[in-house]
């Protein structure tokens, strides 16, 4: 029996040297083995059960590849002529720089992105340079609403808006309203930003290729009880990078890994090719999520992102998304767990009914369980109706590990790129900078963001990157860009350029719209 749980740790260790982990990794694993001890049958499993995780262990050289592919991918994407057919998008987002520290007053911010919508009430103070959340409320958005006609949808914003403004006494003040819609869009404009594709479970008619500042006005006009002042639409991963940045100068970075996954980042305006002009930078929101769409990463796709792919409200659309973000990773882990049930190596071959439906496995699960905590994962299973033995319970936690271990190292080979891009396009041998994170995979997993951080020391060697978590980035990132658009709509360009000449484009903190 010894002999058979050291086998186990040592191919266990054996796979891992050969892909990759960190030494936090095996410990955790030494913790799972202490907390559940081995059972003879499944070590004998041992193969079987590797046979099924394989495909989702990427070594560094396929990590090294995913890179050079992303690399490709980005240069596309900004092309004028190779941009439409690009999987990768890189948005611009005619941010040029980020805050300055001047920015300051009360405004409105809306978030919508995930499954909730939530309306926040933000005070930048000048003097103390610091944002602050005075209140915040959040709406659930039904998914006959997030499935429904967009006119519905926006209603139902309007309406939970109208509902904020009354409780908190500030339906007379006509407050500007940043607005961080979690979407790929095409900016036109500050406030006109027409949305490209649903992604993250949303699918209402009528809203793709519209702008959706228009949509919300026109809700807004249909209620009548109310006004608002003046947009700026923003992207959660621009608002994270702009609410960090205001903390951080040197945050050019903003990364999101929730429901969905992106980042943004500083891009030389010499790239932007579908933009006038070639000094300065401007922050682009690379949408990486749709990486792979054109087919580029199908031998790293095992059979089971290919059926969420196909029974996902999108299929063919976010390819890169489904293999990281926390939409789909759970959905994943059920899909592993019911094949090795249904091959007999898990829960003596009984698939519950609860295990065999969709959604049922939340990607939350997988954060709770890898906690090691062991009343969790014997809560979690049998709430999910499973007779579970000590030695489910350890393979239950293998397969979750080998799951978000492999979205953690997705996530850090496209963080590479674009840190490596940037030390590039700057002719740096070394570069240092700071990310701006969000999202509940990152922040609420126990070891995905050290995960992310050693695949991406590993990645770009010669990046230092800090990681800044962001508190309520998209909501205060919103006002911020808000904040910042506003003081330079008082300013007459020629000032914005002396500034520029002054201070250099990089440490200027702000937006220019
Ligand atoms: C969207 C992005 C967004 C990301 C994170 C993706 O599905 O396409 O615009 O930034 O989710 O919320």
């Amino acid at each position: 029996m010894l002999f058979q749980i050291k086998q186990l740790l040592l191919h266990y260790r054996e796979i891992h040297t050969e892909t990759l982990v960190s030494s936090s990794h095996l410990r955790r694993w030494k913790e799972v083995n202490k907390l559940f001890p081995c059972e003879t049958s499944d070590v004998l499993h041992c193969e079987s059960v590797d046979e099924c995780l394989q495909p989702f262990r990427l070594s560094v050289s396929t990590l090294q590849s995913v890179s050079t592919r992303l690399k490709k991918d980005m240069i596309r994407g900004l092309g004028k002529h190779t941009h439409h057919r690009a999987p990768v998008k890189m948005l611009p987002t005619f941010v040029r720089a980020t805050p300055d520290g001047t920015e300051k007053g009360d405004f409105l911010a809306l978030d919508l992105g995930g499954t909730n919508f939530r309306v926040l009430h933000v005070r930048i103070l000048e003097d103390e340079q610091r944002v602050v959340k005075m209140d915040s409320q959040i709406c659930a958005i039904p998914q006959e609403i997030m499935l429904g006609h967009g006119e519905k949808l926006f209603d139902h914003i309007a309406a939970c808006l109208a509902e904020f403004l009354d409780s908190h006494e500030l339906k007379g003040q006509t407050l500007p309203l940043g607005f961080t819609f979690s979407f790929p869009c095409e900016q036109l404009d500050i406030d006109k930003s027409v949305l490209i594709r649903w992604t993250k479970g949303f699918n209402c008619s009528g809203v793709e290729g519209e702008d959706v500042v228009r949509l919300l006005r026109e809700a807004i006009h249909r209620r009548g009880d109310y006004d608002i002042g003046s947009v700026a639409m923003v992207n959660d991963t621009v608002g994270t990078m702009m609410s960090c940045g205001y903390r951080d100068q040197s945050c050019e970075i903003g990364m999101i890994i929730g429901t969905g996954t992106n980042a943004c980042y500083m891009e030389e305006m010499r790239n932007v090719k579908r933009v006038e002009g070639e000094d300065g930078r401007m922050c682009i929101n690379t949408e990486w999520g749709g990486f792979g769409d054109d087919g580029s990463l199908r031998d790293i796709q095992t059979d089971f992102d290919l059926v969420v792919d196909k029974t996902s409200l999108n299929p063919g659309i976010h390819t890169y998304e489904k293999m990281i973000s926390g939409m789909y990773l759970g959905e994943i882990a059920r899909l592993v767990l019911v094949k090795l049930t249904e091959d007999k190596l898990l829960f003596d071959g009984q698939v519950s009914d609860a295990l065999q439906t969709p959604g049922r496995f939340e990607t939350r699960f997988i954060s709770e369980i890898e906690d090691t905590g062991l009343e969790n994962t014997q809560r979690i299973l049998t709430e999910l109706d499973l007779n579970w033995s000590l030695g489910d319970v350890r393979l239950v936690w293998l397969v979750c590990d080998t799951i978000s271990t492999r979205s953690a190292q997705l996530c850090a080979a496209a963080l590479a790129t674009i840190a490596n891009r940037i030390r590039n396009n700057r002719g740096l041998d070394h570069l240092k900078t700071t990310v701006g994170v969000d999202g509940t995979v990152f922040k609420k997993h126990p070891n995905f963001s050290q995960q992310l951080q050693a695949t991406v020391r590993l990645l770009a060697p010669r990046c230092d990157i800090t990681f800044l978590v962001s508190e309520d980035g998209s909501g205060k990132g919103a006002a911020m860009v808000t904040a910042v658009a506003q003081r330079l709509a008082l300013q007459p360009v020629v000032f914005e350029k002396l500034l520029l000449e002054a201070w250099g484009p990089f440490d200027l903190l702000v937006a220019l719209w």
